[in-house]
């Protein structure tokens, strides 16, 4: 008999159960005369094959218990010539092997099937999810519309100093905030226009800084630095910047830190780098690349959150303080511009997110001197019109908190 020891009760009843019927059958297919018998023996041979790989009982030991009731018939008729079974002593294991192996492809794929009806499934909802959002959002974009629009209206009626303007300026603020959130709606459920043409993303980075000022706190450091002047992509610009908004709004909530600190970078990407994408990267070998990253002093990331940041819907806020959409929406655009994603993050000290996307040929040269050394305190680049500020600047780096020239 095989060492069942290791093996579960269960397992090993049905083992020492299944090793008793087959040595019953072997003697059987091997010794009788009559061959409806023999037949009998090999069906059933075919039975206890089906019902072994529904024991998952491991293939080796299906060989092991033809050998041990091998060994038994042997030693039971030792006059047997093995010649003249060799022919019958094979059969029932041929049997069994082949009704195994039958068993598990259709497990397999029932199991496969099940996999792909449940992803299926999911896509549904998710798809149904979209298209309710994307109703909702259309919807809930007019009634902003209105009162975005008479807001404005209203903030040319009352006058600066008086206190009904800045309950105005509330209202403003939390109406660009609602406009954003259904924008990502819009975008989660793929509903927004796009339009793709030449985009550097030096300038649509140094522009969305400007932004970004304005609503992180003013305890967050943030900076730019670009070791190339320009970057020239096909891209929708205000998807570039709904990306860096997303990461740095991100990285802005995982600061918990007093001297909290953002940095966006943006240099070109060679392949076979250190940090090559991943090998299921849809980027061409000679493709030029460009890396435009995100990285914070945050609370980082355990190894679960890190595996389903990506997630729709995915977020480890607090109710109402986030939607989970982030990510998943900047996956989605990152995915569809033929660029990839990865992250680095360890908790306690940060996150460092990276995206390469594929450059226009000849648009990442590097700067005519060398890239200006930051210095976070000393008085930096910085100017409204960001092109024209980089234009001036071979290599520019932007630090938001110095002050303005
Ligand atoms: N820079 C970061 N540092 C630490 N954790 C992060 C960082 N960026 C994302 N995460 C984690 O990933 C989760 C998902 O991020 P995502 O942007 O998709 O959604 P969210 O920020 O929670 O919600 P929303 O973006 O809709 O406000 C976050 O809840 C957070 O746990
Ligand atoms: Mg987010």
């Amino acid at each position: 008999m095989p060492d069942t020891t290791a093996q579960a009760p269960a397992v090993r009843d049905a083992t020492d159960s299944i090793a008793e019927r087959y040595a019953r059958l072997l003697h059987q297919a091997v010794l009788g005369d009559d061959p409806l018998l023999v037949e009998t023996a090999l069906a059933e041979a075919a039975e206890l094959g089906r019902e072994m790989m529904r024991a998952e009982i491991p293939l080796e030991e299906v060989s092991e218990i033809h050998h041990d009731a091998l060994v038994a018939l042997a030693q039971a008729h030792p006059q047997l010539l093995l010649a003249k079974v060799a022919n019958r002593i094979t059969a029932p294991l041929m049997e069994a092997y082949m009704a195994y192996s039958l068993t598990f492809r259709e497990q397999l794929e029932h199991r496969t099937n099940a996999i792909l009806n449940a992803r299926i499934d999911q896509l549904r909802r998710l798809e149904s999810i979209g298209t309710l959002a994307a109703g909702v959002a259309h919807e809930f974009n007019n009634i902003l519309g209105s009162i975005i629009g008479f807001s404005e209206l209203l903030t040319d009626e009352i006058e600066a100093d008086k206190p009904g303007s800045q309950y105005l300026k509330h209202i403003l603020q939390a109406s660009f905030r609602a406009r954003d959130l259904t924008a990502r709606l819009l975008t989660f459920a793929r509903d927004m226009p796009e339009v793709r043409e030449p985009v550097d993303v030096v300038s649509v980075a140094a522009e969305t800084l400007e932004l970004l000022r304005a609503t992180l706190p003013v305890s967050i450091r943030l900076t730019l630095e670009a070791s190339v002047p320009q970057a020239w992509i096909m891209a929708d610009a205000s998807q570039i910047q709904q990306i860096i908004m997303n990461l740095c709004i991100n990285a802005a909530d995982a600061i918990q830190v007093r001297d909290g600190r953002i940095r966006i970078g943006i240099e070109p990407r060679l392949h076979g780098a250190a940090t090559e994408p991943r090998s299921d990267s849809p980027l061409e070998p000679a493709q030029p690349l460009l890396r435009l990253s995100v990285s914070d002093n945050g609370e980082g990331m355990t190894a679960e959150t890190r595996a389903r940041i990506f997630d729709p819907f995915f977020t480890t806020k607090a109710p109402g303080k986030g939607t989970g959409l982030g990510l998943s929406v900047i996956h989605g655009l990152v995915t569809s511009m033929g660029g990839t994603i990865s992250l680095e993050s360890t908790p306690g000290l940060g996150t460092r997110f990276s995206i390469d996307l594929p450059a226009l040929s000849g648009s990442l040269q590097p700067a005519a001197r060398e890239p200006a050394a930051l210095d976070e305190n000393a008085p930096a680049v910085r100017n409204k019109n960001a092109s024209a500020a980089l234009d001036k600047n071979a290599s520019a780096a932007h630090d938001e908190n110095a002050p303005r020239r």
